[in-house]
């Protein structure tokens, strides 16, 4: 029987592309950096399967120009990237990573907490730019972690692994989130509800944001939250980089309207190299690494495969954020 064909965008974990390779032929883009648009069109024209990054646009177009696709299975939890209502119109089974990712996304945005607070980038700069003259009272003075108030906006997964982390240095844990927990998980988490976004923004004194990139959640830190946000306070993004207004984070950090940022992700990506965040102190920033661990980004990429294979074989992947699909083929 013939083998059904696979495009997997990137070079990923040689175990999953082994297990790819058993059930199906296989072609692999073979540079580090992500292959145009034109090239994933072209070779998914004769495609079963798609193997996908956060960094292939998978639209409607691509979707019209492989009849035969049935599966695009994206290394990353989001999928922002693929356009799933078009993919669920044509019965193709969209997959994602998520679960093996969320504690090491939690440890980066609880680093990028930590340094913002405490100005380690900052202070790494100063003391190789040989500017350590003297122990300094006054000198590169931060902001103190443990008792303070997180504000975690989105309590899924990642959220709920933040809150943890945050426990452990004795903070006091507030969220909004469309879907509140139920009081027994608020109290096991030590998380305190607070229905509106600009009631916990103006207690906070750290906000860590953990809410997926869609329509309502774009922009939804721009000028008028970080000016209810706390001057001490620091804002901390690793989920997507549009749901922060980054011209107004630009603001609010230069103005000192708030302390600190850390964060993994920026509107474009990569962020342009001229870009004036880039020119702040007070700005921590790190190139969407949150998931870059050894362990956690061999997971994915088996997760991403398992997903792919059983979407050739026409079943439901077993992550699969458009489960409907199954029977419309
Ligand atoms: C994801 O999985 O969505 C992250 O952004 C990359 O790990």
């Amino acid at each position: 029987m013939k083998k059904p064909r696979v495009y997997v965008t990137r070079q990923i974990a040689e175990e999953a592309l082994d297990a790819i390779a058993r059930d199906a032929e296989l072609e692999v883009w073979p540079e580090p950096l992500p292959p145009p648009y034109a090239v994933v069109v072209e070779r998914a024209r004769d495609a079963d399967g798609l193997l996908t990054l956060l960094t292939d646009r998978v639209d409607a177009a691509l979707m019209d120009a492989a009849p035969g696709l049935k599966v695009v299975s994206n290394l990353a939890v989001g999928y922002d990237n693929i356009d799933v209502a078009e993919a669920s119109r044509r019965a193709i089974a969209v997959g994602n990573t998520p679960g093996v990712l969320t504690a090491t996304t939690a440890d980066l945005a609880f680093a990028l907490l930590m340094a913002a607070a405490r100005r380690v980038v900052e202070a790494d700069r100063y003391t190789r730019a040989k500017r350590w003259q003297t122990w300094g009272p006054q000198t590169l003075l931060g902001q103190d972690i443990h008792g303070a108030t997180l504000g975690i906006v989105g309590l899924g997964r990642i959220g709920v692994e933040m809150a943890r982390r945050a426990r452990g240095f004795g903070m006091q844990i507030l969220y909004c989130d469309s879907i509140r927990h139920s009081e027994e998980e608020e109290r096991a988490l030590g998380v305190e509800y607070v229905p509106e976004l600009e009631a916990l923004l103006s207690r906070a004194d750290f906000v860590s944001l953990h809410v997926p990139l869609l329509p309502a959640t774009r922009h939804l830190i721009s000028t008028a939250e970080l000016a209810a946000m706390k001057p001490s306070a620091v804002l901390v993004n690793t989920s997507r980089g549009p749901i922060v207004d980054q011209r107004a984070l630009h603001e609010a950090l230069a103005s000192r309207q708030i302390f600190a940022a850390g964060i993994d992700v920026t509107e474009v990506e990569p962020i342009p190299a001229d870009d004036p965040l880039l020119t702040l102190d007070n700005l921590v920033i790190t190139p969407h690494i949150a998931s870059a661990s050894f362990d956690t980004r061999r997971k994915m990429a088996l997760m991403a495969a398992e997903n792919l294979l059983a979407g050739l074989r026409g079943e439901v992947p077993p992550n699969c954020v458009n489960p409907e699909v199954l029977g419309r083929a």
